[in-house]
């Protein structure tokens, strides 16, 4: 990969296509806390990639989990048949769920698909329980939910639906970032349980008859770290009971140990009705994403003839040999070397770390909670984003630190493996360049 000419085909995601292939950042190998750019040197992983990799890079036992799959069983049909680490992937992943409500999974390849499915069973359910006017999904300003129509539709960021024709039937309740209450929280904010009963709002707007779920990240994390308030999640539930509404939780982000907990549901102590995750699913190492159902939301499909199909829906690679090894392998990792606990070990360090930067200007606001943290930083005027991404593309090329930033927000969510010295290393890094910026 010598020549820039080289990078011209690759239409990049979510990315500055030009601004990057004038001044690429390029990884090119990966072990445990690092990667190694094409001329070896060693960059700190401050995002578990895109928060994905949770056991840290190429460990051993996935590797060759994943290996040997491929040689075995490169592939087998998903509809109408199967094959046996698919139905072992889907009890391993059920073996760590919130509760035993959850008995089923649906496999899908991305956190966007998972979403996008359970979008689906949602209005299905409903559907097939008799409530047939329930066909309003309801989600959150500010958040993401990945880019399938479904996703974007009920997902609450402006440029992701710019361009493109959304879903009719979907409202939004306002977003839980208060800067003014709750800047430089420690933890869950004191301040905007009450901002739950926004919901309470669009139910009286179109009545819960006509609402079949509600969507959301425990914590959002995409549009720049937002912890909820303390009680927010345990109201929404509230909400959700009392008005027979759905409740699913995206956990594409939370799940896999970035609280220090199996899932954020475990964390808070809210039981949601359906949970999508992905990502820390294969620690990132093959694409898979998942949608957790309890009995009664499947039950409810299964009312017809048996040679009939249940649900007009799925994926080539619905549960592939290769991810299917992958989930199995990692969640054993995550076990075996105690995973979930070390984060949560971890996580005060990392919390009083982080706030030690409190006081450097232009930053605004701290929030963490578990392995992940915000610090939002004041938009240059007439600029948002450019500040981050300077921070951002500074961090890599003259720091070998991979940082995540959306806008002028930078996101932080280390492998969970990551180390005091890590913490170390990444604080010392933004208390050197933030201030340059
Ligand atoms: C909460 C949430 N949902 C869905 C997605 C989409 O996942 P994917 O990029 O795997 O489609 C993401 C990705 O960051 C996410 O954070």
């Amino acid at each position: 990969m010598s020549s820039k000419a080289n990078l011209e085909h690759l239409w990049m995601p979510f990315s500055a296509n030009r601004g990057f292939k004038a001044e690429p950042r390029l990884m090119n190998e990966a072990k445990g806390m690092y990667f190694f750019k094409p001329d070896g040197t060693q960059v700190l992983d401050g995002t578990a990639g895109l928060w994905c990799c949770n056991a840290g890079h190429g460990n051993d036992k996935i590797v060759k989990a994943i290996q040997d799959q491929a040689a075995k069983l490169d592939f087998a049909p998903s509809f109408q048949m199967g094959h046996p680490l698919g139905f072992e992937a889907a009890e391993k992943l059920l073996s760590i769920a919130p509760s035993d409500a959850f008995q089923y999974v649906f496999f899908t390849n991305s956190g966007s698909e998972a979403v996008d499915t359970a979008l689906k069973i949602a209005l299905g359910y409903q559907q097939h329980r008799g409530k047939v006017d329930k066909t309003i999904l309801v989600g959150r300003e500010r958040a993401y939910h990945g880019v399938g129509f479904g996703g974007i539709s009920v997902g609450g960021l402006p440029l992701n639906k710019k361009h493109f024709s959304l879903l009719s039937n979907v409202d939004h309740i306002c977003a839980t970032h208060d800067l003014g209450k709750n800047a430089f929280s420690k933890g869950q904010p004191d301040f905007g349980e009450e901002l739950a009963d926004d919901l309470l709002r669009v139910i009286n707007k179109h009545g819960a008859d006509k609402i079949a779920a509600f969507i959301t990240e425990p914590l959002a994390g995409s549009t720049g770290v937002l912890i909820p308030p303390k009680g927010y999640l345990e109201r929404i539930r509230e909400i959700c009971t009392e008005h027979d509404i759905l409740l699913i939780f995206d956990e594409v982000i939370t799940g896999f140990g970035r609280l220090g907990t199996s899932f954020a549901a475990d964390y808070f102590g809210v039981e949601p009705d359906m949970i999508t995750c992905a990502k820390g699913l294969t620690s990132g190492t093959v694409p898979m994403g998942a949608v957790m159902v309890k009995q009664e939301i499947y039950s409810a499909f299964q009312d017809r003839d048996p040679k009939a199909i249940d649900l007009f829906h799925g994926y080539t690679y619905s549960a592939h040999p290769m991810a299917a090894a992958a989930l199995i392998a990692t969640l054993d990792v995550y076990r075996e070397d105690g995973l979930f606990e070390h984060a949560n070990e971890r996580s005060s360090y990392w919390e009083n770390a982080l706030h030690s930067l409190k006081g450097t200007d232009p930053i605004i606001d701290i929030r963490n909670l578990g392995l992940v943290a915000g610090i939002e930083m004041e938009a240059k005027e007439g600029k948002p984003g450019t500040r981050g991404y300077d921070v951002f593309t500074n961090a890599f090329h003259n720091h070998d630190l991979l940082l995540r930033i959306t806008g002028d927000t930078i996101a932080l969510s280390p492998p969970l493996i990551a180390e005091k010295e890590h913490i170390d290393q990444i604080v010392d890094i933004l208390r050197k360049i933030i201030p340059n910026h």
